[in-house]
């Protein structure tokens, strides 16, 4: 029986990609680069899917010229301001994401993220490694404790709850924003602000966890950065877009900032080289959903998305417009 023609942006894990090769007669560059624009375009003439990542971008422009053979789009991500999903509709293609199986792993991320910083772990871990740990330092390297502090999650999404939690057991008092509050029983004694600024005022520490959309891009900038209290930390891992990174290094250079977690960033894998100046960051190379458990996950429910949907099935996870 002929296989259905899938373009792959990338190299997965084992089990993924001996899977599309199984099932799919596959189209992807063989030299590990990214499809460009063109490319991408050029490799969906008679394809029916195209399983992509959030490196890959898919414009208005993308969905108004890439083949109508294609009738379904995954992205290994939950994320999926990388792709024009209203233009994605226009042209009847299918989306499918991967929401629910990026959420512990990103949420163990953001509290790794929240303890490095706040720890200093990357001044720590130049110590060690430089071989200039020679002498008992009682009163260097001090932190800031999380036990007790007010943490203020922009974003109550999955991984906004299953941030929450982690950080409730680590003594947390939780405050959160979101455009929806959760239902009383899931509240529990966690703080709701239904206006984003009030949260920054409480958030000794932010955790950015809200999609990037118009609405939240450079939602962390100068003035915003004005209202955390003083010495906050903030950890970010969502989208690099959230921040506006001149404005973020200015405060972490002057200390109106204690430190930052970054795991994403705005143009990565390039990122504003001002970060890695600075001492007082903890930067990761975007690796929330990083676990073998993981990304396993993300790979076959972003297959099972192309299958249900070329099948005629009901699909585990589209995303609407
Ligand atoms: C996601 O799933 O969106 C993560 O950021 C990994 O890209």
């Amino acid at each position: 029986m002929k296989k259905p023609v899938l373009v792959v942006t990338s190299r997965f894990i084992k089990p993924i990609d001996a899977r599309i090769e199984t099932e799919y007669d596959v189209r992807r560059k063989t030299d590990g680069t990214l499809f460009t624009h063109d490319e991408l375009l050029a490799a969906s003439v008679g394809a029916d899917a195209m399983l992509i990542t959030p490196f890959d971008r898919l414009d208005a422009e993308f969905f108004r010229q890439v083949s109508p053979s294609v009738k379904v789009i995954a992205t290994y991500s939950v994320g999926i301001d990388h792709i024009d999903m209203r233009a994605a509709a226009e042209r009847n293609i299918a989306i499918g994401y991967t929401p629910a199986e990026v959420t512990d792993a990103t949420a163990d991320i953001a509290m790794l993220l929240l303890l490095g910083a706040s720890r200093r772990a990357f001044e720590a871990q130049e110590l060690v490694r430089s071989g200039e740990w020679t002498v008992p330092r009682a009163g260097a390297l001090l932190g800031w404790q999380i036990t007790g502090k007010t943490l203020g999650i922009l974003g109550m999404g999955r991984i906004g709850q299953a941030v929450a939690r982690r950080a409730h057991a680590f003594g947390m008092k939780i405050h959160y924003s979101d455009r929806h509050r959760l239902p009383e029983e899931m509240e529990g004694d966690t703080v709701f602000h239904a206006d984003p600024i009030e949260l920054l005022k409480v958030s000794q520490f932010l955790s950015l966890n809200a999609p990037e959309t118009e609405a939240t891009h450079h939602f962390l900038n100068v003035k915003t950065i004005s209202l955390l209290p003083q010495g906050a930390i903030v950890v970010n891992t969502a989208r690099g877009g959230l921040i506006k990174d001149e404005d973020l290094i200015e405060a972490l250079k002057v200390g109106r900032l204690a430190a930052a977690g970054l795991d994403v960033y705005e143009g990565e894998p390039r990122l504003n080289p001002g970060y890695i100046g600075l001492k007082n960051t903890f930067l990761l190379p975007h690796i929330g959903s990083a676990t073998i458990e993981s990304r396993t996950n993300m790979g076959m429910v972003a297959l099972d998305n192309i299958d249900a949907v070329l099948n005629g099935r009901h699909a585990p996870s589209l995303a609407g417009v």
